[in-house]
Parts: C-alpha cells; structure tokens; sequence
C-alpha cells in the first residue's frame, strides 16, 4: 500500500486517482487545511490528521501494510512564507521530518517528495537542469531545500531512498472533469484567469509588464498535473527496482508569458478576460523553465499533455463543473 501525505490536496489528488486506476492501494493522510474530501475517490481511506503527529504516524503505519510514501503536503503560498516563515519551516520541514522519522522507526525505505523550482531561486540560466545552483528566495522555498538537504541525510544515516521532483508550474485538471484545481486563497494564475472570465473576479492583476522577455511579462512553465502524476508512479517504480535516490525537473522545456496564457485562456473559454497592469511583485524571476531532460532519459518519463491548449482546455471544463 502506498501512503499519500496530502492527497486530498490539487496534485495530491489527482496522483491518487492515476495510482488507484493503475492498480495500486492507496491510503491518505490529510489534515484537509488546504485538501478537498470530495476530491478522494469513495474506496480510498482518508486519515484526517496531522502529518506531524507522531503518535497519528505510528498508528497510520500499524494498520496499514504501507511499502512506500508519497509526500505533497506543504504550504504553497510564496508572499505568505515571507510575512510567516515559521509556519511554512515548521510544517513544511520540521512535521516532513516527523514522517521521515516515522517511516525509519516502521521500516518502510521509499519515499517521493514534491519539491519546486522554487528551491533554485534566481536563474542563473535556462532552462534549468538538475545541476543548476539551488539559492532559494523565500521562505517556501528554503523548507523544500532543506527538505532536500534532510532526504540525503536520511539516506546516507538510514538507508531512506527518496526521489524529489522539482515541479514548475502545476497546471490543468483530470481530464473527464471529476476533479481539478481548488486552492482557496486561489493564486494560480490560469484559475485565476478563468474565474475573471466568468466574472467571480473583477479582473486579472498582470504583475510587471516592462520585464526582459518579448511582451514584457513573466514567463513560467506549465506541466498538466496528470503528466506530474505519472512521473511519481515512474520514480516509485524505479526506487522500488532498486535505483539509488534522485532529483528530478519537472516541466514542459517551453515557457509562456503571463500575456500569452491570457491570450490561450480566452481562445480555450470563448471570453474576454479583463487585466489589470500592476507593478512587480518582489522576488519573481524573468523566467523560469525547465530542463526536464533527466526525467525523460532515467524515469522514461513522457508528458501526454505537453500542449498548452490541452492543458487549457482540461483546466477550463474543471473551471465550468467545480465540485468543490
Ligand atoms: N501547485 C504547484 O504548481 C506546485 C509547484 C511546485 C511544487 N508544489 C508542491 O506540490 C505539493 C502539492 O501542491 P498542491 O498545489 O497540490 O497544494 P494543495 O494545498 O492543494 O495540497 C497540499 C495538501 O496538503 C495538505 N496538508 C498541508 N499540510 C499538512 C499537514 N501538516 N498534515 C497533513 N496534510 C497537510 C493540505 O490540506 C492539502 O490537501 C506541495 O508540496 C507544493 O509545495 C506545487
């Protein structure tokens, strides 16, 4: 059985219904701060609790027949990590090292972490490859980092094998539209995009419009998040073969402008989308995209839904049936 610590969350989600349709036994643990019940498949258990419960672990590891975990769990908000670093260094690293501990004490040895694009900081250059500097910029960033930091330790000391993905941007929805992206504060451009095209927000703000890119707006790299799904069944696979501990970059090698996602947005919904020009926000990077060549040649992994437009189009059917 495999545990998934925040699986009822957006990317969380959607892994447990490619593992479970791929044949796996899947048990969640999630304190639902940010998680969706609904989300969960009806025959998945859903353990409501705290991942840095030490006592919940044990317990959770003693009932279930667990062989590997599966980590989303964190806090996602960069300009919140900032304003109350404690809070993303406590539960994105001190309660990722209580699961760590709980998995050494129950014997179970392979572990897959949600790492971000987030840990490398400023680009020195893209796009960016797994040997690119890691210096992150805030808060958010530094927990991953030192969870990344944690897991080789934790290797070398216990024999822990881990494979971190760095993900870019996360991005469309379960194409059949059972579930998809919900984050409340939402602050991900593209469902952004779409609530202000059907008017649940005034507009979309556009921060910085006078960057070093063609249009003048940021450029980010957007992966579906079915495509994220598939490299953890392909990174557990692998450590479950027997391959030594990894990091890996997670993207589609092509970045989008803030004003080319708008553009796409509005052909994929059929809407005008109303902007709003705003000044930068502090600490966004130019650009920010990803070499995800290593995933390729060592996990064998193969986007299905390289496309911007699909990606789009998933992301907007989601937009216009929300279960939750
Ligand atoms: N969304 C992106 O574009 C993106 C990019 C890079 C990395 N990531 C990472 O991917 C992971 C998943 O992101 P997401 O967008 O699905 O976020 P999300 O907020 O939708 O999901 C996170 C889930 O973890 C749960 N959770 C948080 N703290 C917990 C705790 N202490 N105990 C138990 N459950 C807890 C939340 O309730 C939620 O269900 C996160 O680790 C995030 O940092 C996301």
């Amino acid at each position: 059985m495999i545990l998934v610590i925040g699986g009822a969350g957006y990317i969380g989600s959607h892994y447990v219904r490619y593992a479970r349709e791929q044949g796996e036994k899947l048990v969640v643990l999630d304190n639902l701060v940010y998680g969706h019940k609904e989300s969960l498949p009806k025959d998945v258990p859903l353990i409501e609790g705290d991942m840095g419960d030490a006592a919940l672990l044990d317990h959770v590891f003693t009932t279930y027949p667990i062989r590997a975990v599966v980590h989303f769990a964190a806090f996602a908000y960069v300009g919140e990590s900032v304003i109350a670093p404690a809070k993303y260094y406590q539960n994105n690293t001190v309660a990722t090292l209580a699961v760590l501990d709980a998995m050494v004490r129950h014997n179970v040895r392979s572990f897959i972490f949600s790492s971000s694009c987030a840990t490398f900081g400023n680009p020195h250059y893209v796009p960016m490859d797994e040997k690119h500097p890691q210096d992150p910029i805030n808060p958010y960033g530094e927990s991953k980092y030192f969870v990344e930091r944690i897991l080789r330790a934790y290797d070398t000391a216990y024999g822990l094998r881990f494979v971190a993905l760095r993900y870019f941007n996360a991005a469309g929805a379960d194409p059949e539209g059972v579930i998809g992206e919900s984050h409340d504060p939402e602050t991900h451009l593209i469902p952004v995009i779409f609530q202000a095209a059907m008017g649940a927000r005034a507009n979309i703000k556009v921060f910085g419009t006078d960057y070093d890119t063609p249009d003048g707006t940021c450029i980010r790299d957007y992966i579906h998040i079915l495509d994220i799904a598939q490299a953890h069944a392909l990174a557990l696979k692998r450590l479950e073969e027997g391959d030594s501990s990894d990091f890996f970059n997670l993207g589609n090698g092509q970045g989008f402008s803030v004003r080319e996602v708008i553009a796409a947005c509005e052909k994929a919904c059929g809407k005008p989308v109303p902007i709003e020009e705003a000044p930068r926000r502090a600490g966004d990077p130019p650009r920010l995209i990803a070499s995800a060549d290593k995933a390729h040649t060592t996990l064998g992994w193969k986007p299905q839904y390289a496309d911007i437009d699909t990606i789009l189009q998933h992301a907007w059917s989601w937009e216009q049936n929300r279960r939750y």
